[in-house]
């Protein structure tokens, strides 16, 4: 392989993180450790992409919540949110993933402003174990 366009370049990790990719990464048959990160820059340049948008841009997509069930009031806040911003929410669907473990996929079209407050206020619930975007810029 060519290594013309290809800059080295050296990073700092912490080594537990390393140790899960490096895991990752052998499980999936990816030959390299340099090939599992551009995979994972890759990634996050999607995901992130939208949050530069301008904030009137219209985009498109979902979020996934992965929550734990009963935790705090994290139902309710979910439902309330939903419903303050209704002109953003197309349609939601929850998945009881085990007894006390919830997946919210909400799909939304609507500005990336608007798009930004949902997501932050999402992070902000302690129940809230992870939230994934796949969202693009209409
Ligand atoms: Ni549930």
């Amino acid at each position: 392989m060519s290594s013309e366009g290809v800059v080295r370049t050296g990073i700092s990790l912490p080594k537990k993180l390393l140790d899960r990719l490096d895991e990752l990464r052998r499980n999936l048959g990816i030959e390299s450790r340099s090939k599992a990160i551009q995979e994972a820059i890759n990634a996050f340049i999607s995901e992130r992409t939208w949050l530069l948008g301008k904030e009137e841009a219209v985009i498109a997509g979902s979020v996934t919540i992965f929550y734990t069930h009963g935790k705090g009031d994290v139902e309710r806040r979910l439902v309330e949110l939903q419903h303050f911003f209704l002109d953003l929410i197309r349609s939601t669907t929850h998945v009881h993933v085990t007894e006390d473990k919830c997946m919210e996929v909400i799909l939304v079209v609507g500005s990336v402003k608007k798009l930004r407050d949902l997501v932050s206020y999402i992070e902000t619930l302690k129940a809230v174990e992870e939230v994934r975007t796949s969202l693009h810029i209409v």
